[in-house]
């Protein structure tokens, strides 16, 4: 019965997570609200706060999970991709800890460990499935056919679907992180308010850089127009926005779905935590008779839990790595 330690810190979120046998006992997820005032990340300081979170998260992490650190058999954390400075915190914490205890370390990637989140808790998706994961950084539709057999089958060509959320609220001087803040105004607003163009990209992959373009002309001219523009009607911009990006993401998953013969078809990643989104992969499932697995909020967005539970399977299977690894600022699969 295996007891993982696993670290995350590939952007700006410091987590910590225990797992035994394959059951979470404990996230602790530190977010860093400094960003804010600079409306994105800032790599050099996303360092420096993991810098500061890093060891009363993995305190915080066992204490939650009432386990000992002489009882860790294994520490798992994100090699990358991510931000190589915030990467470089994780790494290093784990490396030291594993030296310290003597125990083995395991390298996890983190877009392949935001598809097994889905491993977590019963209501787990068969082989092969499809995941759509939508984060700040990617946009991907995965066929994943084992735990560590994935293959990326359409993405993005230039902004993700989280950058989409994102740019479209600096548009409209919502500060950042915008995605949460669209989905709230879009909870009140009209989806079909304002028609936004959906890109003709061939396959199953992505482009949103248009979209960006056409919201930002779209709301120059009205705001010329009428300088109340934005907030008088802030809430059925959202909600067309968001009912856009959710069909852009969800046609194109449903022709892959079509492609490769899949009934088991989830979602992952920051922009997963999506209202719009959620329901629009539930009633598409509906109509389809997919099985969908839609993961809970604290395992959408950046945790260790997912880190942990990809570290497990690959505990089981004796994948370990020495203390000559060093992080990947892009990682492929
Ligand atoms: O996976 P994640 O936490 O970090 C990355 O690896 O990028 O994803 C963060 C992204 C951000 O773009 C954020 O705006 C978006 O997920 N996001 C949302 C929501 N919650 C987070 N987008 C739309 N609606 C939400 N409720
Ligand atoms: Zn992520």
């Amino acid at each position: 019965m295996p007891v993982i330690l696993a670290i995350e810190s590939s952007c700006d979120e410091t987590s910590a997570s225990v797992c035994a046998d394959g059951n979470i006992l404990s996230n602790i997820i530190a977010n860093q609200t400094i960003h804010e005032a600079y409306g994105g990340v800032v790599p050099e300081l996303a360092s420096r706060v993991h810098q500061q979170n890093i060891v009363p998260a993995v305190q915080q992490a066992l204490l939650n999970a009432k386990v000992n650190k002489n009882d860790i058999d294994a520490v798992a954390f994100t090699r990358g991709p991510g931000l190589l400075g915030s990467l470089l915190v994780g790494v290093s914490f784990a490396k030291a800890f594993a030296l310290a205890k003597n125990i083995p370390l395991i390298e996890v990637n983190h877009m392949q460990a935001h598809v097994l989140a889905h491993f977590i808790g019963d209501h787990q998706p068969a082989f092969p499935f499809l995941c759509l994961t939508v984060s700040g950084g990617h946009t991907q539709i995965v066929l994943v056919n084992d735990y560590f057999d994935m293959e990326i089958v359409g993405q993005t060509l230039d902004d993700a679907a989280g950058e989409a959320m994102d740019k479209t609220s600096k548009i409209l001087g919502l500060p950042y992180p915008g995605g949460p803040l669209i989905d709230k105004h879009a909870r009140s607003g009209n989806p079909d308010a304002y028609k936004f163009p959906e890109p003709q990209i061939p396959g199953f992959d992505f482009s949103f850089s248009g979209l960006k373009t056409s919201i930002l002309y779209f709301i120059r001219d009205n705001v010329a127009a009428n300088p109340n523009f934005i907030e008088e009607n802030i809430n059925d911009i959202c909600a067309s926005v968001e009912k856009r990006i959710a069909t852009i993401l969800l046609n194109k998953l449903r022709k892959a779905a079509e492609q490769y013969g899949i009934t088991d078809v989830a979602l992952a990643g920051g922009v997963s935590a999506n209202t719009g989104l959620r329901q629009g992969l539930q009633q598409l499932g509906e109509k389809l008779g997919w099985r969908t697995f839609i993961p809970k909020m604290e395992y959408c967005t950046d945790n260790a839990a997912m880190i942990a539970i990809a570290g497990y399977h690959k505990y089981l299977k004796g994948e370990f790595i020495g203390q000559e690894i060093a992080p990947l600022a892009r990682m492929p699969f």
